[in-house]
């Protein structure tokens, strides 16, 4: 299969990476973050996540930062909803694209939404029916693609059966999570080539944690496949509270660094994103995850040019 001429990036730092960062991060600083993202043209940046506060404190303030938000026109800013009582958070705060989420592992379910993968794909058909009545576009994952940190191996029919019921009640696109980074690249392709014959690739994208080091090479195998959408992380933010010893998803730098060099159309500005990464990882106090964007920065303070 011929590699794509153009991809979509899903950023979802501010909301998959922030999430499972210690440290405490203001709205004003979130809405930074989102900002210089979107400006450095990522066509979608998740923002913030309507989910119990207890649950995941860190995503409290995603109203502050919908409502202080600058918009751009063509951007899109999903936010994460697990329920009606998200759902009408989110609109409240002028959230116009949500994001909804199972998992293809009953393990994972319960640990990270405290119900059943039949019982969260029910809690959903409201939120689904709310959405489509109010012109809301709807986003799906489906977690735990690869393997689950509870229940171990994890059925490709499984993968399947979550998505396909997504795709029932209405997301526009599936993005298929491997929550722990546990994938390898001939595990990946037998998979898309599997979830394809459900589901048009043009309507997946791939959702990668780095956790093994095996991001950068999963969204190659993926782009081999098919596949033009992949979420990933300014600075590698990240992990997921309910998938312990996960790490954060593939570097926004690192991926787009690898499609720059196969000519693919990203529209990314990657040394602002590499600058973006490097700010928020000072801010947070931790090392810059993104390979490309370290070694960007580092040539560019050299005063030369990488060779690359
Ligand atoms: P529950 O305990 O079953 O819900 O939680 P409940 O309805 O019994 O409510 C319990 C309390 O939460 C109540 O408060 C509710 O009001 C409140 P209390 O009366 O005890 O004070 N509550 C809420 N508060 C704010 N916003 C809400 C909301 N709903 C209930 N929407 C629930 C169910 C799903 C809410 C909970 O388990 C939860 O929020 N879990 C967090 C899930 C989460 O954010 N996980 C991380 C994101 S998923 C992920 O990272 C994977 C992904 O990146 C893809 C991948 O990598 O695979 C997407
Ligand atoms: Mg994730």
């Amino acid at each position: 299969m011929s590699l794509p001429q153009a991809v979509k990036i899903v950023e979802v730092g501010p909301r998959d990476g922030l999430q499972n960062e210690s440290a405490e991060v203001s709205a004003a600083i979130k809405i930074a973050l989102v900002e210089r993202l979107a400006a450095a043209g990522l066509a979608a940046v998740e923002a913030g996540a309507f989910v119990s506060v207890n649950k995941v404190p860190q995503m409290a303030g995603s109203r502050e930062v919908f409502q202080g938000l600058k918009r751009r026109p063509g951007t899109a800013y999903p936010a994460l909803v697990p329920n009606m009582k998200g759902f009408e958070a989110a609109v409240e705060a002028g959230v116009t694209e949500i994001a909804v989420f199972v998992s293809a592992s009953e393990g994972f379910s319960q640990h990270n939404i405290a119900c059943s993968r039949a019982e969260s794909l029910e809690r959903l058909r409201d939120v689904a029916e709310a959405a489509a009545s109010r012109n809301i576009l709807m986003r799906g994952y489906v977690s735990c693609i690869a393997g689950c940190p509870y229940d171990g191996a994890i059925a490709p029919d499984d993968v399947a059966a979550m998505a396909e019921a997504l795709v029932a009640m209405g997301c526009y696109e599936i993005s298929l999570g491997d929550t722990i980074g546990v994938g390898t690249a001939g595990q990946i392709r037998k998979l898309i080539e599997h979830i394809s014959t459900h589901i048009p690739r043009e309507k997946l994208a791939m959702h990668f944690h780095d956790t093994y080091g095996q991001g950068v090479a999963n969204v190659l195998a993926s782009l081999e496949e098919g596949i033009s959408v992949f979420d990933s992380s300014v600075a590698g933010l990240g992990g997921c509270p309910f998938a312990p010893g996960a790490s954060g998803n593939v570097a926004t730098e690192d991926i787009v660094y690898l499609l720059q060099g196969l000519g693919i159309k990203t529209g990314v500005d990657l040394m602002a994103v590499a600058k973006t990464g490097d700010w928020i990882s000072g801010y947070l106090g931790r090392a810059n995850a993104a390979r490309a964007g370290t070694a960007l920065l580092a040539a560019k303070k050299n005063g030369g040019t990488h060779g690359g």
